[in-house]
């Protein structure tokens, strides 16, 4: 499946280094192009000469070789590479990379590179479970730096806890899915919307709320990598728009209900992540409010059309997926939405929980079903929820089009 790809595989300091063996061995086999490159650290581990058979490349060590060699080659490999993967990743190279060290050719190598970059950790448990290190990690994934988590064991140094590196097989697997998205999506057509809805007050102003879009743009981003034609319908964000088919860019809550009603009809799923204004200022005046002798004024507000209840009411065969935004009985109040709102799923944000809903590059949430079902999906990326989401509108869709 990695036929074409060229992978390279960073190697550091640490015990778990003999299985980079293996996973060499294996992206070998899948005929992907692969490159190890070793810290200095490393080759106490195991021996370049090891990689160098397995890869049938020859490996690059330790620091850089020559000057010449190291503006040539290290920008070219940093360049041409389809991703890079270091296994086992220790603190120290966690660390150089999260705070912009590049002091060999690896951690320099990382910083070219504008290719998605996978890190495996290994460590003794309470080095994985330092804070210090907790924050370093953090800083990577907000920069979209993947980690595959280590698993529970048996280590090294002979404590059992977490800190062993990931199998081999689940690297290769990882690999596989971020360089080779499942195409379950295609032949669908999916409207997203996405970011907050802004209602003006007059020609200054406006009420919106702190949604960032990140979840709505991680859905659409995702689903057109598996295959579907995707409109995305989005409020105003700060962030980078996501490749798809069709951005249409809005405002209000109504021009929202505008741009998804006329394209309702097209739609195998729509999914509203929005968080859409309930209530928009009576009149906008066309002119700037100044400011009165009074202490205090009042704004009068009118109800806007909830878009996703519009969506549920002439919904035909499309799978309809809302989210809910609570404070609190999260599971009571999302569930009402499902009904009142005619939902096939509904995805339920507990905004009181840290690095959940608005605003951050994580979340968590649970997705409840009309039949009662539900899913805990633990804190993970947004791009991997938009995964899990995905994965169950997948399945929605499928049971919709069976029954045709
Ligand atoms: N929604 C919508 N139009 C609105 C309000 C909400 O389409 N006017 C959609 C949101 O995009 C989301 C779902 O409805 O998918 C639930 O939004 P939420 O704000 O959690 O719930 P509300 O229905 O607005 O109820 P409340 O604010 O009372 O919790």
């Amino acid at each position: 499946m990695l036929k074409g790809k060229h992978i390279v595989v960073g190697v550091t300091g640490g015990v778990a280094a003999y299985k980079a063996c293996e996973l060499v061995s294996r992206l070998s086999k899948q005929q992907a192009t692969v490159e190890v490159m070793m810290t200095e650290a490393a080759t106490s581990f195991v021996k370049p000469e090891t990689f160098q058979a397995l890869s049938r490349n020859q490996v690059v060590t330790g620091l850089f070789q020559s000057v010449k060699y190291w503006e040539i080659e290290h920008i070219s490999l940093a360049q041409k590479t389809d991703a890079v993967i270091i296994a086992p990743a220790t603190a120290n190279i966690i660390g150089k990379i999260a705070n912009g060290i590049a002091d060999d050719f690896l951690s320099t190598m990382v910083m070219a590179s504008t290719v998605p970059v996978v890190l495996a950790p290994a460590m003794n448990t309470q080095m994985y479970e330092n804070p210090i290190f907790q924050r370093n990690m953090e800083v990577l994934k907000s920069h979209g730096y993947h980690f595959v988590d280590p698993c529970e064991g048996l280590l090294a140094c002979g404590d059992i806890g977490k800190g062993k590196m990931a199998e081999p097989a689940t690297l290769e697997d990882y690999l596989i899915n971020l360089l080779i998205p499942k195409q379950d999506l295609a032949g669908y057509r999916i409207l997203v919307t996405a970011g907050p809805t802004r209602e003006e007050i007059d020609p200054v102003r406006y009420i919106t709320n702190y949604s960032s879009g990140k979840m709505g743009y991680a859905l659409a981003e995702m689903a057109k990598k598996r295959g579907a034609q995707v409109t995305l319908v989005t409020g105003p964000c700060q962030i980078p728009v996501p490749k798809v088919d069709e951005v249409v860019s809005v405002l209000s809550t109504k021009e929202m209900l505008q741009a998804v009603m006329s394209r309702y009809e097209e739609q195998d799923a729509v999914v509203k992540a929005a968080a859409v204004a309930d209530y928009r200022p009576a009149d906008r005046a066309a002119q700037k409010i100044k400011k009165q002798d009074d202490e205090t004024i009042s704004l009068a507000l009118v109800k806007n059309p909830d878009i996703l209840w519009e969506l549920g009411k002439i919904k035909k065969d499309q799978v309809l997926v809302g989210f809910a935004a609570e404070t609190e009985n999260l599971v009571k109040h999302a569930t009402s939405k499902i009904k009142h709102k005619n939902l096939d799923l509904i995805v339920a944000n507990d905004l009181t929980l840290p690095g959940v809903g608005f605003d951050h590059d994580t979340n968590q949430v649970t997705l409840l079903f009309p039949d009662g079902r539900s899913q805990q999906i633990p804190m993970e990326e947004k791009t991997k929820i938009a995964d899990s989401i995905l994965n169950e509108v997948v399945h929605l869709l499928r049971q919709k089009h069976a029954r045709k």
